[in-house]
């Protein structure tokens, strides 16, 4: 099967751009049979609902799709609106407020499936723990809005975290973690592990030649991190301490503290690797190349050091049974 970002035309989520009050910067394209693309909005025209509504309802058409070389300007626009929305989220609902955390989870979530990485069962147990996550941080209303303000500041920190947070509970999964309190700290700090980069301007975290002043910069994110969840009360201690240790490494050579294994937190560990493989496998503007879901665990399973070894070897297996299940699916 080939790798999602190796196609010419890229499934997107249509419920986001309900949200855009603009023209839309790309054009956008249905499946007339297969790999028969047809374009049905042309860029900065504005999308129009009604027709859209006429391809769902009568046509039964549910794909839309943008060209490949327009991906980067459809994750852009996603980002710019959550944050929109956010930043003006005082009205808004609770229920409004974690439906765009759903849009954007399953614009991650479908770049996931599409790249074959996970099956869909396991993508629900983990968008509901997400749920609850933010049910959780929603009990005090404007710290909720202050964080995803934060975390949706950039093109790509909020895809980041959601994929992160669900690969973490994913692996956490596997490694037989239970019970809802552990799930919740997981989760939050999961999501929240990068909130210290709001900080760090965007020029910086963009560019791959960093001089070491500019990397001493990024490498404060964790502790920045830690001291814009202070005080929150709804964000528990052990999810302030992931977003704390998520770079440490068992090896000694993480940051910001050098830990050693025994001293780094076990959820911490999850965090570090879900962090690491989604960093691999989703676009960043500094990177060359995405690293398809295979390579991504081959990279992380010889860097042995870096990652708790028993559980980058579970987290692995993850894959092979997505992959099996999909093969075992495609044959029948
Ligand atoms: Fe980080
Ligand atoms: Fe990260």
């Amino acid at each position: 099967m080939p790798e999602f970002f190796e196609k010419d035309f890229i499934l997107i989520n249509l419920a986001i751009l309900q949200r855009l009050h603009g023209p839309i910067p790309f054009d956008i394209f249905i499946e007339r049979a297969p790999s028969a693309y047809t374009k049905i909005f042309k860029k900065t025209f504005y999308v129009d609902f009604d027709r859209i509504k006429k391809y769902t309802e009568e046509k039964k058409v549910h794909n839309f799709f943008v060209e490949r070389k327009d991906y980067d300007d459809y994750l852009k626009l996603v980002a710019s609106t959550s944050h929109d929305f956010f930043t003006k989220a005082e009205g808004k609902s609770v229920d409004e407020i974690v439906s765009v955390i759903k849009d954007v989870a399953d614009l991650s979530l479908l770049e996931l499936m599409q790249k074959n990485a996970v099956n869909p069962e396991s993508i629900t147990y983990a968008t509901n723990a997400i749920k609850g996550c933010i049910t959780t941080l929603s009990k005090d209303r404007t710290s909720l809005v202050r964080l995803l303000k934060l975390i949706s500041g950039h093109p790509y920190s909020f895809r980041h975290s959601i994929t992160t947070a669900v690969f973490s509970l994913l692996l956490a999964k596997a490694a037989k973690i239970e019970g809802q309190r552990n799930l919740e700290i997981l989760g939050l700090g999961a999501l929240l592990h990068d909130i210290g980069m709001s900080m760090i301007s965007m020029q910086i975290e963009d560019r791959k030649d960093l001089s070491p002043e500019e990397w001493k910069e990024i490498k404060s994110h964790p502790e920045v991190g830690k001291r814009i969840l202070e005080d929150i009360k709804n964000v528990p201690t052990e999810a302030k301490l992931i977003v704390l240790q998520h770079h440490e490494q068992p090896n000694g050579n993480g940051y910001p503290n050098n830990l050693y294994s025994r001293d780094i937190f076990f959820l911490a560990k999850i965090v570090g690797i879900a962090d690491t493989f989604c960093a691999l496998i989703l676009p960043r503007p500094y990177r060359d190349r995405v690293y398809t879901v295979y390579e991504a665990i081959d990279v992380m399973v010889y860097d042995r050091g870096k990652f708790d070894q028993k559980l980058v070897d579970l987290f692995a297996t993850l894959f092979v049974k997505a992959k099996e299940l999909s093969e075992k699916k495609k044959v029948s």
